[in-house]
Order: structure tokens, then sequence, then C-alpha cells
């Protein structure tokens, strides 16, 4: 694992996760990148070093530390095109921020293009050592990270879409149908103990149902916000999202599947787990070396969201009914000649970074840029959002940088609004037909912030909205020296003049 002070050395190597080799955009090569591994109220200082030399893929990048709000560091937030410039070839980025008092599990990706499709994804966990929460469920052990990532044959820029994954990589490790049988990732634990894993989505597009064979699992945390602990079988989780879960090991000594079954991929993909597909192995200390035979829970329960409440200050912000906040937003989605719309406006990268814009004083709605994308908000308001679910190729999940949101109404035609309790998290499915997804947030924290599906392929095809919170108190507080030109490597800076 890597500290909270680190250099990311991003590299291409051809890697073979499933038996097939292709070249892939690396942190320090290896795929998922490595941990991240801080403590409550560390500073982090991360130099980024960019040396892809691959032409086939992105050669410049850029890193979001998804889920940490940066609060006062807006500029160290990754989304090129909104908080920075791509770094270029040959050159570095030092992003440094403190996560102030949040804690639980993040993880950190490419925010430029598709590019973490190719490899630049991995966790990034921030512990607490004096946890309030730590005895209530009696952990024995807390290190175990289970990652989800979909993997494709291709180079992300080449992939077709709809894009359908080849195969679904746990902790890096998987098999595509019909392809060679090799090792499958392998998670071990003692009969008897009690421990925490931490399940992480670096998924670029699919969801999945995950479960493991024989054990029930007790959700403790959703996008590092503590929840109730909630008991299931089996977890949806989306493209971006996590989950803490307790896992007891009271069950025989013996070999379980680890099963990740995505909502779409290549052919076979989705159709169960033949031949170790979508699968990794739960393995009890004093087990033989072999595969599992365990089967699936016969009558799943599924996790709904709406079930899920947060452990402390469970109130959503505003008024207890729909439209009770002080700022409303409507987001209609739309689909149009292969591009993504919100209220009819795709998203495209501006020629000038969205806090560039801010900083020279740009500032009104009309004037920024990309036009109809960017919507200012003023501090300290109540932001409410729905967004109907139901387009083609969702469900969308959406991420907002900047902030954590309540839940007020979670997926599904028949849900109902809930102001007391409403699950707290930063990537939230849109759902299907029927759904009206609708978030809430307090505007505290100046920054633009993206909006968007973390559906790698929809965000590139324009389905996000910049906002630009309380521009005029964004400061520039990048310690290092030239910081203005670090940013915008490639460049032109904005004539002060411009506006
Ligand atoms: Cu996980 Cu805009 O990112």
């Amino acid at each position: 694992a890597l500290g909270p002070e680190a250099t990311l050395n991003i590299v291409n190597k051809a890697i073979s996760p499933d038996g097939f080799k292709r070249s892939a955009v690396l942190v320090q090569g290896s795929h998922p990148a490595p941990l991240i591994k801080a403590t409550k109220g560390d500073q982090f200082r991360l130099n980024v070093v960019n040396k892809l030399n691959d032409d086939t893929m992105l050669r410049s990048t850029s890193i979001h530390w998804h889920g940490l709000f940066q609060r006062g560091t807006t500029w160290a937030d990754g989304p090129v095109g909104v908080n920075q410039c791509p770094i270029a070839p040959d050159r570095s980025f030092l992003y440094t921020f403190s996560a102030g008092d949040q804690t639980g599990t993040f993880w950190y990706h490419s925010h430029f293009g598709t590019q973490y499709c190719d490899g630049l994804r991995g966790p990034l966990v921030v512990y607490d050592p004096r946890d309030p929460h730590r005895n209530r469920y009696d952990v024995d052990d807390e290190s175990t990270i289970i990652t989800l990532s979909d993997w494709y044959h291709l180079p992300s820029p080449s992939v077709p879409v709809p894009a359908m994954s080849d195969s679904t990589l746990i902790n890096g490790k998987g098999r595509y149908v019909n392809g060679p049988k090799v090792d499958l990732a392998v998670v071990n634990v003692r009969r008897g103990r009690r421990y925490r894993f931490r399940l992480v989505s670096l998924s670029c597009d699919p969801n999945y149902m995950f479960s493991i064979d024989g054990h029930k699992l007790t959700i403790i945390e959703a996008d590092a916000q503590s929840t109730q602990p909630l008991t299931v079988d089996k977890i949806q989780i989306f493209a971006g999202q996590r989950y803490s879960f307790i896992l007891e090991a009271n069950q025989k000594v013996d070999n379980y599947w680890i099963r990740a079954l995505p909502n779409i991929g290549a052919p076979g993909l989705t159709s169960g787990f033949a031949g170790g597909i979508n699968s990794a192995i739960l393995r009890y200390n004093g087990a033989l070396k072999a595969d599992p035979t365990s089967a699936q829970p016969a009558n799943p329960k599924l996790l709904e969201e709406a079930n899920l409440h947060p452990l402390t200050n469970p109130r959503a912000p505003g008024k207890p009914f729909p439209g009770g906040a002080d700022e409303k937003y409507n987001f209609v989605l739309g689909f149009n000649n292969g591009d993504f719309t919100m209220n009819g406006v795709s998203f495209s990268d501006p020629p000038v970074p969205v806090l560039l814009q801010v900083l020279s004083g740009v500032q009104n709605a009309q004037d920024l840029l990309p036009s109809g994308s960017v919507y200012p908000l003023r501090p300290n308001k109540v932001v409410e959002i729905s967004i109907p679910g139901g387009l083609l190729g969702g469900p969308h999940p959406f991420h907002l940088h900047g902030h954590a949101f309540s839940v007020v109404r979670s997926a599904g035609a028949n849900a109902t609004y809930n102001y007391d309790n409403p699950v707290r998290r930063d990537v939230v499915s849109m759902g299907d037909q029927g759904s009206n997804v609708t978030i809430r947030f307090v505007t505290d924290n100046p920054g633009p912030w993206f909006l968007h599906c973390h559906i790698e392929f929809h965000l590139a095809a324009g389905l996000a909205v910049v906002f630009a919170e309380d521009a005029e108190a964004i400061e520039f507080k990048n310690p290092t020296p030239a910081a203005w030109d670090q940013l915008c490597p490639i460049y032109e800076r904005l004539p002060a003049s411009a506006t």
C-alpha cells in the first residue's frame, strides 16, 4: 500500500489479468492501482508523474480522489475541463489536500476521458483509529478490500458502445467466457472471526449483484458514511459506490464462491458463473486449495437502498416535502445522435477548465463554458435535484463531486419520500422507468463540482453538468510555485482581462 505522501508513476504496461494480454494504464505497474492508506487527519501529498507513451490510449492524465470533499482545494479534485487541465506526458502534478474529518472507504481514478477503464483506478481508505463505532461490531480484522472491475480486451478509446466488458475482475483477477482457467482471487478468513470487508466498485459501466455463498452481509457503511446495520444476502453495487459490511466466518471450514454478476457485458458474461466467470473464492484457513462447490442462496434478498439509514444526524436538509429546498433542479435526461443530454444540453470539455474561468472573473451562467452546462449556486442554500430514471443504457449512477447528499427519494416507481433518515452517499442509481430519484445537499463548499453519470462511456458522451458553487469564495491555495501554470501545463493561461 501507499501512504498519504507518495509518488504515483503512471505507466503503460501489458498485463493479462484474465489471461488475455493487452496494454494498460497503470499506477506503479499494477491493476487495480495500489491501495492508498491514510489515517484520519492526514495531509495528502500525492505527486502524479505521467510516463505514458502508448498512443492507442490517452497519454495525458489526471486523478480524482473519489468521495473526498476537497474543502478549500477544489483545484486538486481532478476532473479535466472542470478543475484542471490534463497532465501532459513527461509532466507531473502535485495534489496536496486534507481529508478533514472524513473517514471510510474511497477510491481514486483517472478523470480524463475513459482512461480509468484502461486501469488507472484503485482503492483509498482513511482509517479512524478512534472510530467511535469500532466496538459496536466487535471486528477482529478490517484489512480486507474487495474491488470489482470491468475489464475490456480493447483499449477504451476503441471499445464500441454500448460497452461490453469481456470479464469481471475481483481484486484484479477474473476469467472471460471460454477463456483460460487462470487463477481467481482468494480472500482468506479464519473460522470464528468477524471481519469488516470493504467492497469497492471500480467499474466503468456495469453494476454488480454481489454475494458470498453461505454468508450474510451486514452493511455498516455506504460511500464513506456510516449506516445503521442492515443485513442482506446480496448487494447491488453501482459504478463508483462503496460498502463496508461485517462478515462472520461462522460456516464450516471450506471454500465459498464470492460472486459479482454484471448487468451488462460480452455474450455469456451476464448469464451466470459457468467456468468461474464473475467469481472469486472465500477460503477458510484449513480448507483445501480447491474450487468451491457452494451454491448461491436460493431466495436471495437484495439490498434496497431505501432501507439504508445513516448512523448519525439522519435528517435531510430542507423542509419535509418535495421541493422544500432553496434551489430546485429537475434534470431530464435525453439521448440524441449518440450524445447524452441533461435538459437538452450535452456536456463537452470547455476550452478552459471551469475553475480557471471562474478565477478569471467569469461567474454568470450565460458566460460560463460549456454553455448551458454550468449552473452557479449561491452559498449556504439547500439544493434539491431530481432526475427521472429510465433513460436508454441505464440505470445511470450519478456522482456529485465536493459533497455527500441525502437520497430523499430512492430508485423505484413506487418509492416514497423520506426526509427523516434517508441514506447519505455520493453515488446513487437513477433507477428505471418511473423512478424520480431526488437528492439534497447544502452549498457549504465553494468550487466547481461535477455532477455526472459514473458510466464512463456516458460521461464521455456528455451526461454531465457542473455546479459553480459560491464562485466568489473560491480561492486558489495551491502552495507550489508557478501553480497556475501547473494547473494548465498544455493550455495558454487566460489573459487577466478575459471575462
Ligand atoms: Cu469517481 Cu467524477 O468521479
